[in-house]
């Protein structure tokens, strides 16, 4: 059994009772390609798992994704090889949720800019740094499936906020929340515009130069979904050219971000390392859960959650 990066020690604890463990030192798919020869089974956080990493999988039984999305696996290479890849809806909805919501409060108070004023001597900048009310603001939710529910309700329920939420393929929205048509009916309206989609060829670029022109120059844009789902040049444009009020990014195109990047120059901007889901709590359970499922697949049994359930009809 391959882990391309650490999981939680209640993960390991469950993996070590029926398997024998071993950690990449370097967590890249090109160590995870050389070090798969050998192993029946494999589980991933964010190191890619390519076609060239499966076909280099020559005993390869299960794939386990630790997350919810599959982006980094290749679903289609490993459906021919009638190899299961499961993973772990929903186990971490919570902590992106919070985390979301976390950013929407940061940027809309400034807190960031207004600890650096203490600590860098500048008290009297409280004149300048203004912050935003949420209450009675629009929240504009792309995306409303596990994370984006949770992230509107707790809007509603806590700020009460006003919740317009677009997703061509949810039929039924949640209580409260205002179907916006299109996506640019929620651009143009939204005060904080969140992001939950998942990367498809579909929401790649999803926002681009084009959607963010459509946005309030005041509107806060924050994306904990995935990097390639926001056009992150086109992003950082906007805030230096003050076309956006500002912006809360947990996920990069490519991870970590080179330090030239623009985006990493630009105001009124705060990040986090692709670190939204990283609670004890989540951790935990994500962990133990796709070790669960791939154990399951290891002693033939049928697992909970598995993303090419073809493999077990065809
Ligand atoms: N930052 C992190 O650490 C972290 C952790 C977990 C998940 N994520 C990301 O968040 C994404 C969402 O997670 P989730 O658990 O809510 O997934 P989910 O599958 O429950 O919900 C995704 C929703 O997006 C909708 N959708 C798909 N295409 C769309 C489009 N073009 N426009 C609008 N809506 C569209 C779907 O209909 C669905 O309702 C994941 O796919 C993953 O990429 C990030």
């Amino acid at each position: 059994m391959l882990l391309s990066e650490p999981i939680h020690d209640a993960g390991v604890a469950r993996l070590e009772k029926e398997a024998e463990i071993q950690v990449l030192q370097e967590a890249s798919s090109e160590a995870l390609a050389r070090a798969i020869t050998g192993a029946d089974a494999v589980i991933v956080r964010l190191v890619p798992v390519t076609a060239e990493v499966i076909a280099a999988g020559q005993r390869l039984r299960v794939i386990g994704r630790h997350g919810a999305g599959l982006d980094n696996v290749d679903l289609p290479a490993a459906t021919r090889r009638r190899i299961p890849v499961v993973y772990v809806p929903q186990a971490n909805s919570i902590s992106v949720a919070e985390h979301a919501i976390g950013m929407m409060v940061a940027l809309s108070k400034h807190l960031f800019d207004l600890d650096q004023a203490v600590r860098t001597g500048e008290w009297q900048r409280r004149q300048v740094i203004v912050g935003m009310e949420l209450e009675g603001k629009t929240l504009g939710v792309i995306g409303l499936g596990a994370i984006g529910r949770l992230v509107a309700e707790k809007g509603r329920a806590a700020f009460h906020m006003r919740v317009l939420g677009y997703d061509p393929y949810v039929s039924a929205l949640p209580a409260g929340v205002e179907r916006a048509d299109t996506l640019a009916a929620l651009l143009r309206e939204a005060d904080i515009i969140t992001v939950h989609v998942p990367l498809a060829a579909e929401t790649r670029g999803l926002i681009g130069r084009h959607q963010l022109a459509m946005c309030k120059p005041t509107a806060y844009l924050v994306n904990t979904s995935r990097g390639e789902v926001v056009d992150t040049i086109a992003l950082a444009e906007a805030l230096h050219a003050g076309r956006l009020g500002g912006a809360g990014v947990d996920v990069f195109p490519v991870e970590p971000p080179p330090s030239d990047h623009p985006l990493l120059h630009a105001p009124r901007t705060m990040f986090s390392p692709h670190a939204a889901s990283h609670t004890e709590e989540s951790l935990q359970r994500m962990a133990v859960s796709v070790a669960e499922d791939v154990l399951l697949v290891l002693r033939s049994e049928r697992p909970r959650h598995v993303g090419n359930p073809e493999v077990f009809t065809k």
